[in-house]
């Protein structure tokens, strides 16, 4: 080996021990009589020191190496004279006999530091230097520790890993596909899957009762910061289990990971209907790190010719404890706020509760102190808060006013990174209607179980938004980390759901007829989930971008500016695959 030793290792202990260190040059002082050398590898820093009187010659070839030359040195470990409190090595230093230069290195395009002076896009294109940044480098070693944790608690319970095709077959379901031309069969196309939820629902049928894979997914659709073109899960799947056993066993896994990761002790997870979570905080991953719920104000503010609330489907707010005094300015940015297309509320009306006791709104022409104390009794609200109310379509209303409650509070420091508050949201509707298509889409997927107490609600178009799914997510601070259901195993039930998607009885045999069939030779009753693993890393890294935790993201066009993908293909490639461009 190159080295005795890593540049993280060495003590005041290890003081007159000859070792052998190699790694990269972090930066070099020269001093004059003495030249130092901040030495870097994967596990720390180690100074290097040469002396000018005692060894001229090296010392001199030292003041040569530039940042980033990539060094093997051997030398005496001594007690350094100043020492560095800042580094586990900070106490000792390395008095060099030996230099030997590995490698030169040209400037590195940023500063390989944790506060770089590089900017994003530079710092992707050039991806291998920014993973040599400490901080960058910890989110790798954090990511290992997930899934390698993951893997020994689902061992333990006797999962084991089954690793699924990666090339498979398009379905028009979920987002959109990436597809693979097939050269040997013209004009046919695979698709990378989106996760491998026909796969695992097989291996069901084959009698791997409990499987599971950490898994490269792959979704041709819109890129936010928690949202990757190709992204990795926890895909798990149980056979003979109800949806309790699902959520017991995959709270144990978080609990785990919590533990073993974090050093935190999680409780057991509350759950919360989909229902209730749309109603008290207008989404179905509400961050219940703060309370802030939602009420509901149609009964008390109507009739008093107020026009906006009186023509408003649903008037509902929320309460921002000690907020009373906040400036006219800060009121017109959440105005602001509040306005903003992706937020789409038309205005917001605000109630002060002063410290005398006293109550003013924005709308105090419609409404007299008597009407307001019934909005603060409504609110439970104290002198010193603020009420913001905000009106309109329910629908529309309630995400306006979880934008305004996630910014509220973010204001009011109540989302710390480090606090972490997980539930289950449970009871989603089996379908979702979608206006452009004019038809109903599975809201998880179409092989969801309605919940038996539903199905008769099946039968008829009018009911089909009512039959609710054993369906359920993972919510941690507002993020969905994972989400499942039970399955449909009969196959008659199957071919109902497909029917009730729209499918001709053709084209769901032309889909899927690989799942129904299989599912005429005895399939268990069955149950699942999938974690999204870089989302579950970012959480326990305290970061906001899942980016920081994948090794060699895409940027947000879907691009590898490193390698500079996707990119064209020639002629030969094209005519062997049987494509033709016509691009407009
Ligand atoms: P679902 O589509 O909810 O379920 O995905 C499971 C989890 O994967 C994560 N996730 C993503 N992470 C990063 N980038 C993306 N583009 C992305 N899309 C999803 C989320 C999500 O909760 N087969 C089902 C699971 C099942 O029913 O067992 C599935 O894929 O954290």
């Amino acid at each position: 080996m190159l080295r005795t030793h890593t540049c993280g290792e060495l003590r005041l202990t290890d003081a007159h021990k000859t070792v052998t260190l190699s790694g990269w040059v972090q930066k070099s002082r020269d001093l004059g009589g003495m030249t130092f050398i901040d030495l870097r590898d994967r596990y720390g820093i180690t100074q290097l020191a040469f002396n000018m009187e005692t060894n001229g010659t090296l010392c001199e070839q030292a003041r040569k190496c530039g940042r980033e030359f990539v060094l093997q040195v051997t030398g005496k470990v001594i007690e350094r004279s100043s020492k560095n409190s800042n580094i586990p090595t900070g106490e000792i230093e390395i008095e060099v006999t030996t230099l030997n230069i590995l490698n030169q290195a040209i400037t590195p395009p940023f500063t390989i530091e944790e506060n770089t002076d590089g900017g994003d896009d530079i710092r992707m294109k050039y991806r291998y230097l920014d993973l040599r940044r400490a901080n960058v480098r910890a989110n790798l070693e954090l990511r290992h520790k997930v899934s390698q944790q993951t893997r020994t608690f689902l061992d333990n319970q006797s999962f084991i890993e089954v690793e699924t095709p990666v090339l498979i077959k398009s379905t028009p379901e979920g987002a959109r596909d990436f597809v693979v031309p097939s050269r040997m069969n013209p004009g046919e196309f695979y698709a990378l899957p989106q996760s491998p939820q026909t796969f695992k629902q097989l291996l069901m049928v084959s009698g791997f009762d409990r499987y599971y894979q950490i898994v490269k997914c792959f979704r041709d659709e819109d890129l936010r910061a928690d949202r990757q073109p190709e992204f990795t899960q926890i895909d798990c799947e149980m056979s003979f289990v109800e949806q309790e056993d699902i959520l017991n066993m995959f709270e144990g896994l978080v609990k785990h990971l919590f533990k073993q990761v974090k050093g935190i002790d999680i409780d057991s997870l509350p759950r919360m209907t989909y229902a209730d979570a749309m109603k008290y905080y207008g989404c179905d991953k509400p961050d219940t790190r703060f309370d802030m719920r939602f009420v509901e104000l149609n009964e008390i503010v109507k009739g008093k010719n107020f026009p906006v609330f009186d023509n408003a489907e649903l008037v509902v707010g929320i309460c921002a404890k000690g907020c009373a005094e906040y400036t006219r300015k800060q009121l017109d940015e959440l105005t602001d706020f509040v306005k903003r297309p992706q937020v789409g509320a038309t205005g917001l009306v605000y109630a002060r509760l002063n410290a005398d006791g006293t109550i003013k709104s924005s709308v105090d022409k419609f409404y007299d102190e008597a009407a307001l104390k019934q909005w603060a009794e409504a609110f439970k609200a104290q002198p010193g808060d603020l009420i913001l109310l905000l009106a309109g379509q329910a629908d529309k209303t309630r995400k306006a006013l979880n934008e305004l409650r996630l910014e509220m509070g973010t204001r009011l420091g109540l989302r710390d990174k480090n606090t972490f508050s997980c539930l289950w949201v449970v009871d989603f509707p089996l379908l979702e209607f979608n206006e452009d298509e004019n038809r109903y889409f599975a809201m998880h997927h179409p092989f969801t179980a309605p919940k038996p107490e539903d199905i008769h609600l099946l039968n008829d178009f009018a009911t089909l938004a009512n039959v609710r799914a054993n369906a359920y997510d993972m919510v941690i601070n507002g993020v969905e980390v994972g989400g499942g259901s039970v399955r449909i195993y009969d196959k008659t039930m199957q071919a109902r759901m497909f029917e009730v998607l729209g499918f001709t009885s053709e084209e769901a045999q032309h889909q899927f007829g690989f799942l129904m069939n299989a599912f005429e030779f005895g399939a268990p009753p069955h149950a699942g989930i999938a974690f999204g693993f870089d989302r579950l890393c970012s959480l326990f890294g305290g970061a906001d971008s899942i980016r920081d935790f994948i090794a060699f993201p895409k940027n947000n066009s879907g691009r590898d500016v490193m390698i500079d993908a996707p990119s064209t293909i020639d002629d030969k490639q094209l005519k062997e695959l049987n494509i033709k461009l016509n691009i407009m």
